[in-house]
């Protein structure tokens, strides 16, 4: 391939890529594949021989792009997907082109991923000593990585070298979530030898916020069973209310415990930058680890995890392992990336965040979460007033949690209703929410990320579910 031939096929490319994002607010938010384009890419051959790259264009524009999951979409309130930075968008070109793998070494993607980790630190407000993190495929990786340095350093303390001696060698270990708490915890906790029975659920109040008190009740009750508890794990957002835990009141307590605080910030970590909501956030920066995705409130590019920890010596000390031919005399006093973590050979995610970061920059960051937290408080109070609608939290950051009250219906055939509304939402192609359940209880959950959303279009996304419910109830 000459470089003029690439030159043309990328000109083509960023024009491909171009329309469809401008085009996208006009289309359908999601639509079912049809059979024969979902059995088209199923079913394709292996090819034996090569095709131009143009060719190869082509059918990415008549295959591939008219069928996006829909979370570019400034009407998408699913999940936590957001859409894609533009400056990300192109980072992610310029970083497969120079593919370096940051494991370690004296290259420009190192030194980034180093700058960018910190900056993202700085952004939530988190302490961060040198080499205190790394950039990981999400937060599920990044789970992994902090209640792994977690573990060892409570069997450190009890005198168990873990990586040595295994897991047979642990003393019984208990750690803390919530109800509301993601499953990346409790995989976390699995994979690591923890048990999830060794994850005990403490009671949340009624804004769906761990409950201090009853954490140390917890405690004190797996103390009396001769057991010994080592973590606790608050959210900044969770995943079904956005709620926010009271970290001041749940540091003091890991702190005076000797627990491992570790806090999942995945979705609502980086609200911490809306001054209108900050105050929920206080105590973040007394957590031991934190875990966080670039990749949901700050619309980098899928995939993008980052791990925080305040010392950097516990994930030295939990991953590291240098064979004789990873030895490099340039990797500086911090080493590789790769003593840090479970990866070896690793992405230059640090393009596409370094690029979205300094796009926007932290003011410009600032106002498009603080756009959405806005559109998510005058959501809640669009269902509030709604006869038809329940809300069923308070919106603490940019998630808005409720349902249909479906008049003349009530326990389980309301909560049959409910529990179909998002897929029935999503067949009319309009808007895009999914589903939960929160406590007892069949719910929507609309997600706010995308600072394109408008006032209309929440509106819009209360009609098409009151349209949904009839549909459904007819
Ligand atoms: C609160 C929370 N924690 C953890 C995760 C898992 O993160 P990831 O999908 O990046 O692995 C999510 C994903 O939605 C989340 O919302």
């Amino acid at each position: 391939m000459t470089a003029e031939d690439f030159r043309t096929s990328a000109h083509a490319a960023a024009d491909l890529v171009t329309d469809y994002l401008a085009e996208l607010p006009a289309r359908p938010v999601w639509q079912p594949m049809d059979e024969a384009a979902r059995t088209a890419l199923l079913d394709g051959p292996l090819p034996a021989e090569g095709r131009p790259l143009d060719d190869l264009l082509a059918a990415i524009g008549r295959d591939v792009l008219p069928y996006p999951m829909g979370n570019g979409h400034p009407r998408f309130f699913g999940w936590v997907n957001s859409a894609p930075a533009p400056a990300g968008v192109l980072a992610t070109l310029v970083a497969s082109a120079m593919n370096p793998s940051s494991a370690g070494g004296d290259h420009a993607d190192v030194h980034l991923e180093r700058a960018v980790v910190r900056w993202i630190a700085e952004l939530v407000g988190f302490p961060h000593p040198a080499g205190g993190g790394l950039l990981t495929s999400g937060t599920s990786m990044a789970t992994i990585v902090c209640l792994a340095a977690a573990r060892d350093r409570a069997a450190r303390r009890a005198g168990v070298d873990v990586r040595a001696d295994g897991l047979a060698a642990l003393p019984p270990l208990v750690g803390y979530v919530t109800g509301e708490t993601h499953s990346c915890v409790r995989k976390a906790a699995e994979l690591l030898g923890l048990g999830s029975r060794h994850l005990r659920t403490v009671a949340t109040g009624p804004d769906g916020r761990l409950d201090p008190d009853e954490l140390r009740a917890a405690i004190e009750r797996d103390r009396a069973a001769g057991l010994l508890p080592f973590l606790a794990v608050a959210s900044a957002g969770t995943v079904g209310t956005g709620a926010v835990d009271p970290f001041e009141p749940i540091a003091d307590l890991c702190a005076e415990q000797g627990l491992w605080l570790h806090v999942d910030g995945a979705y609502g970590a980086f609200g911490r930058l809306d001054p209108a909501i900050a105050h929920r956030y206080a105590g973040l920066e007394r957590a031991d680890s934190l875990a966080l995705d670039p990749h949901k409130w700050l619309g980098v590019p899928v995939d993008c995890g980052c791990a925080l920890v305040r010392d950097a010596g516990e994930l030295r000390a939990t991953f590291s392992l240098v064979p004789s031919y990873l030895r490099d005399e340039t990797a500086g006093s911090l080493g590789w990336f790769s003593e840090y973590g479970t990866e070896q050979t690793r992405p230059f995610r640090a393009l596409k965040v370094w690029a979205t970061i300094a796009h926007r920059g932290r003011d410009g960051l600032r106002q498009d979460i603080a756009r959405c937290t806005a559109l998510a408080r005058k959501l809640g109070e669009l269902v509030a007033s709604d006869e038809e609608l329940e809300l069923l939290a308070e919106v603490q950051t940019s998630i808005v949690a409720f349902r249909h009250r479906a008049p003349g219906l009530d326990g389980p055939a309301l909560d049959a209703l409910n529990r179909e509304l998002p897929a029935a939402v999503q067949r009319r192609g309009r808007v895009f929410v999914t589903g939960a359940r929160l406590g007892e209880r069949e719910m929507l959950r609309a997600c706010l990320l995308n600072a394109a959303t408008t006032e209309d279009d929440l509106r819009l996304l209360l009609a098409e579910v009151k349209a949904a419910a009839r549909e459904l109830r007819s």
